[in-house]
């Protein structure tokens, strides 16, 4: 019998592992398809609680501790698989073409400064050097110095590699029916195939951990939000920080690739990559950077982020004894796996998270009916 079952290996489950590992406790990671199947490598891997922020709440509080615990995060698990993860802190840029932007820019400033953040204002001449070839009628922006990015799926292979080296047993193709419990106690997991016995079970089953019975989660809570994402090939990167412009992102990456994401669509289970998605997105990368026009194609993917209802993960204990829930980390995933990590294996192994998890309870969303 395994001390901790985790269901899902995507990022989060994976680095919940790991971390379980680090401390001498043995689990065991059930994916459906493969590691990093889903979400965690269809992301585009940027490192931005700033700039995803628009107010301090307590997901942005977990967003910055997360991003302080990247560097020795990646350096584990470099040590472990001896991969690299394509981890760099290039910074990120807001572009304003309009003074209404400006102004909404520079209350971001304010706001984010209060907390002892940097943020740099930038006039259209600094933003143009930050970003050659922005578009002419750019006004100015923020520069957030902090933030960086990984490729997310080196990032996977990495981790999971990792994973295994550091002790974990891993099952793929192996799709959860349900978590079993007895009177308010949790005893094990439902597979298509056989019953796997445990007492304490992470249910990080992302976009699709409502489908999984007797977790405690309500239908509803968590929904598979879609995002397309387009790759150009550039030849060589034409900037280092990533671009937020008001309709879309930039990611360069350091091969040359630029990435450009990516939509937000509440439309279920289907993965595609549509025809309004992508004039979407290269509407939105050209007009923000018209020489991309000329920019290959290289691939075009979609993955399914686990949005919740509040846009805030799902972090803590169920309401059954022995079940734990990490899931819901919609567009922070990757982000938000470090410091999901720490705190869910403080959780698993009766220490006190240094983040208080309340707000995070999967209890705020207990009067929508199971
Ligand atoms: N974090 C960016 C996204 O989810 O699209």
């Amino acid at each position: 019998v395994p001390d901790v079952v985790i269901i899902g290996a995507g990022i989060i489950g994976s680095a919940i592992a790991l971390e379980l590992e680090q401390r001498g406790t043995n689990a065991i990671l059930l994916e459906k398809a493969v590691p990093g199947a889903e979400s965690s490598s269809a992301a585009a891997g940027m490192l931005a609680p700033q700039s995803e922020a628009t107010s301090a709440d307590p997901a942005f509080e977990l967003g910055l501790f997360s991003l302080r615990r990247y560097p020795e995060w990646v350096a584990t698990i470099r040590e472990y698989s001896g991969l690299e993860v394509g981890y760099h802190v290039d910074g990120g840029v807001h572009v304003a073409t309009t003074e209404a932007a400006l102004e909404n820019l520079a209350a971001r400033t304010a706001w984010q400064k209060s907390h002892g953040l940097r943020v740099e204002r930038l006039d259209a001449a600094e933003l143009r050097n930050r970003v050659p070839g922005i578009r002419d009628d750019a006004l100015g922006g923020l520069f957030f110095p902090d933030e960086g990015q990984v490729d997310p799926r080196l990032l996977m292979r990495a981790l999971s590699l990792a994973t295994q080296r550091a002790g974990v047993e891993h099952i793929t193709g192996a799709t959860v029916r349900r978590i079993l419990s007895r009177g308010e106690k949790a005893y094990g997991v439902e597979l298509e195939d056989r019953v796997i016995e445990c007492d304490r079970i992470v249910l990080a089953a992302g976009a699709w951990s409502c489908l999984i019975e007797g977790s405690g989660v309500p239908k509803g809570c968590v929904k598979p939000a879609r995002g397309q994402i387009v790759a150009l090939d550039c030849g060589a990167p034409p900037f280092l920080p990533y671009v937020f412009a008001e309709h879309g992102y930039l990611v360069p990456r350091r091969d040359g690739r630029l990435l450009v994401g990516a939509t937000v669509e509440l439309e279920g289970y289907e993965k595609a990559v549509t025809a309004g998605g992508v004039l979407q997105l290269l509407s939105a990368a050209c007009e923000t950077v018209p020489r991309l026009r000329s920019a290959k194609i290289v691939e075009m993917w979609s993955g399914l982020r686990p949005w919740t209802l509040d846009q805030m993960p799902i972090l803590g204990s169920g309401a059954v004894e022995g079940i734990f829930i990490a899931t819901g980390h919609h567009r922070n995933g990757i982000l938000q796996a470090p410091a999901t990590a720490l705190v869910m294996a403080d959780l698993l192994r009766g220490t006190v998270p240094p983040i208080d998890l309340r707000p995070f309870s999967v209890a705020r969303f207990s009067s929508i009916r199971s």
